[in-house]
């Protein structure tokens, strides 16, 4: 692979009024720095829309199944949450033990250690509200239902719904401002004594939890869903707070599209190279695509199992089963929407053995921020990963996939590498606003 740069076709092209400008603008400030920072000199007609479409990161969209997505209160409440270790059975545990904001929300490890450790690797939190699946698998379809499985599942949180009910009613700070967000708790579970601890949750086999809450009516079972979910969505609310879309690339880009010649040191030389690779012969557009750098699909890019042997997650297969039957889906009696367009693309959702062991594209935003790599932590740097997409050929193939077409081994050139790893770095943000990656005192 080479980085020779393609000129532009020139004439009578939507760019002629940018050229323009850009003529005017050359004119007015001569000299040979100037010109060689020309977007028309460096990039062709098609490179330059392909750049486009990454740049600038829009809003999250608006998320209908949760009312207060986008409420101030519901946010602070999140926020408070979620740096919460009262969620967790043992008390020690909040969401920001794994999602660390110094780490971009990431742990550093391979795979997560909660109560015990896992199979999967920690995602970052940066732009989570863009996505249209959650967990690697897409197991659930908005972010207040993510929340929710981590607070109950065995090896992560180990908590119980019903205790965090308690929580509320017993912190009156907290049950004052999950109020002032969501109305009052229900008389039913404020005057009735609850059980400890109790969620309907398998594991462990015969856990005392789970009987406690079998022996619940289905109305105070309903009731205690009611304020889960509101937790899960005042946590999503603080969580679509988490936005970047201010790394070098995305000033480049703007001073693309100002024609702001001084702006366009945003990106080295090198990371450019890297760029042109990335949207160009590398094929890596292909999946990463759009402003959060994925195409919110499920793929197999062939990374082998940690510990070596045949693959056993299954991935998609099982998330998408999961996600169909879980009760806190965007289609179930919790959504604020039930007939919105995340009911509907669940609606549309079909399964099929071919999802087996494919896994979500990650975003590549803040992607240097966020090692190790891939689903199980398989890759330990960006280095590792760039050399397994350039000798792909030699990944070993599983069951009845095969290798995806766009994914043709690079043989990345030193320098192409190191171009491609400096572009991959030029997509970290600034760290966010710190009043948001803190408890705050108050709810
Ligand atoms: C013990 C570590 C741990 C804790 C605690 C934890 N998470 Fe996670 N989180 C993970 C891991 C690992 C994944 C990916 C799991 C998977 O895909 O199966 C994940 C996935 C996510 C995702 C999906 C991101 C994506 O790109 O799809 C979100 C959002 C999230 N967690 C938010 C939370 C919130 C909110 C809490 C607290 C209620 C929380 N997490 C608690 C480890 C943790
Ligand atoms: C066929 C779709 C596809 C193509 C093409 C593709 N990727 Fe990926 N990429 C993925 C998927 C899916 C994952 C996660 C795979 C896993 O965990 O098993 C991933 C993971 C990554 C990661 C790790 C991110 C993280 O947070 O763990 C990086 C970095 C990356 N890709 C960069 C690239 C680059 C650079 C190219 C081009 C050379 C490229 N990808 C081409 C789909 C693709």
């Amino acid at each position: 692979m080479t980085g020779t740069s393609k000129t532009r076709p020139r004439g009578g092209t939507a760019w002629a009024p940018a050229w323009a400008a850009w003529a005017a603008l050359l004119a007015a400030t001569p000299g040979p720095a100037a010109a060689q920072t020309r977007p028309d000199a460096e990039w062709s007609e098609q490179e330059l829309r392909r750049i486009f479409q990454f740049s600038p990161l829009p809003e999250p969209p608006p998320d209908p199944t949760n009312r207060v997505y986008d409420d101030t209160a519901a946010a602070r409440l999140g926020q408070f949450l979620f740096y919460d270790e009262r969620l967790s059975g043992n008390g020690k545990i909040s969401c920001a033990t794994c999602h660390d904001p110094e780490r971009a929300f990431t742990d550093g490890r391979s795979v997560f250690v909660g109560v015990a450790e896992g199979t999967r690797n920690t995602p970052g939190l940066l732009n989570v509200a863009q996505q249209r699946w959650f967990f690697w698998d897409g197991r659930a379809d908005t972010l207040w239902a993510q929340a929710l499985q981590p607070i109950e599942n065995p090896i992560e949180m180990d908590g119980a719904r019903v205790a965090i009910v308690r929580l509320l009613l017993s912190d009156a700070s907290l049950r004052a401002a999950y109020e002032r967000v969501f109305g009052g708790i229900p008389v039913a579970l404020a005057s009735a004594d609850l059980p400890p601890a109790a969620r309907p949750a398998a594991a462990p086999a015969g856990d005392a939890r789970q009987r406690a809450w079998a022996a619940l009516s289905s109305p105070r079972q309903e009731a205690i869903n009611r304020v889960f979910t509101n937790v899960g969505k005042a946590i999503a609310a603080y969580e679509r707070r988490l936005v970047g879309g201010h790394s070098p690339f995305d000033r480049y880009v703007k001073a693309l599209r100002d024609n702001d010649a001084a702006g366009l040191d945003a990106l080295s030389a090198e990371a450019r190279r890297g760029l042109r690779i990335f949207i160009g012969e590398g094929n890596c557009r292909m999946c990463h695509h759009g402003p959060n750098f994925s195409d919110g699909e499920f793929h197999s890019v062939q990374v082998p199992p940690r510990g070596g042997g045949p693959p056993s997650d299954p991935g998609r297969y099982d998330g998408a089963a999961r996600v169909v039957a879980d009760e806190f889906n965007a289609l179930g009696r919790y959504s604020d929407a039930p007939d919105g367009p995340a009911a509907e693309k669940l609606r549309r959702l079909r399964n099929t053995p071919e999802n087996w062991g494919l896994f979500k594209t990650p975003s590549l935003r803040n992607v240097a921020r966020t090692a190790p790599y891939m689903h199980q932590g398989q890759f330990a740097a960006l280095d590792d990963v760039l050399d397994h997409y350039s000798n792909i050929d030699r990944a070993p193939v599983f069951g009845h996939h095969k290798r995806e077409t766009v994914l043709q081994p690079l043989r990345l050139s030193e320098a192409d590498h190191k171009a491609l790893r400096a572009f991959l770095e030029s997509l970290s943000d600034e760290a966010p606003d710190a009043a948001l990656t803190t408890r705050p005192a108050e709810p």
